[in-house]
C-alpha cells in the first residue's frame, strides 16, 4: 500500500510531492527487503535462497539510492545520517556524544527547537 498523503497533494509544492515520492519509494524498497529476507530464511531450496538473497540485496541498493536523494534535500536527514551511520559502539551513545546531553529522555538539548527540516530544502 502506498504511503498516504496527509494533506491535499494540490496544496503541496512540487518539491514536497517529490519528497513524498522518495519517502514512498524508500518504504516500499525496505518492505521488499523484509519480504525477501524472510523468504530466503525459510526456503529449504538452496538455489531459491540464493536468488532471494540476491533480490533482497538489490532492494537494499534501491533503498539506499532513495535515501541518498532524501539526504541531499532534507537537512535533518543529512545531519542525522552523518551522525549515526558508519559509527561503531552503542548507537544510543552516538546521540549522547553528538548532542552532549542526556538522551535518555529522548529529547536531547541540541534537538530542541530545531524542527524536522521541512521547508528547508537545499537546491
Ligand atoms: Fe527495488
Amino acid at each position: 500500500m502506498a504511503l498516504a498523503y496527509h494533506e491535499p497533494p494540490a496544496e503541496l509544492s512540487a518539491e514536497a510531492r517529490d519528497v513524498h515520492r522518495a519517502l514512498s519509494a524508500t518504504i516500499e524498497e525496505l518492505e521488499a527487503v523484509a519480504w525477501y529476507h524472510q523468504r530466503a530464511e525459510v526456503t529449504p531450496d538452496a538455489e531459491l535462497k540464493a536468488i532471494l538473497l540476491h533480490n533482497r540485496d538489490e532492494e537494499i541498493e534501491h533503498a539506499a539510492m532513495a535515501l541518498e536523494w532524501l539526504r541531499r534535500r532534507i537537512p535533518k536527514f543529512d545531519e542525522d545520517l552523518r551522525t549515526y551511520l558508519f559509527t561503531s559502539g552503542p548507537i544510543h551513545a552516538v546521540e549522547e556524544a553528538a548532542t552532549g546531553g542526556d538522551a535518555a529522555d529522548g529529547n536531547p538539548p541540541a534537538a530542541e527547537g530545531k524542527g524536522m527540516g521541512i521547508g528547508k530544502f537545499t537546491k
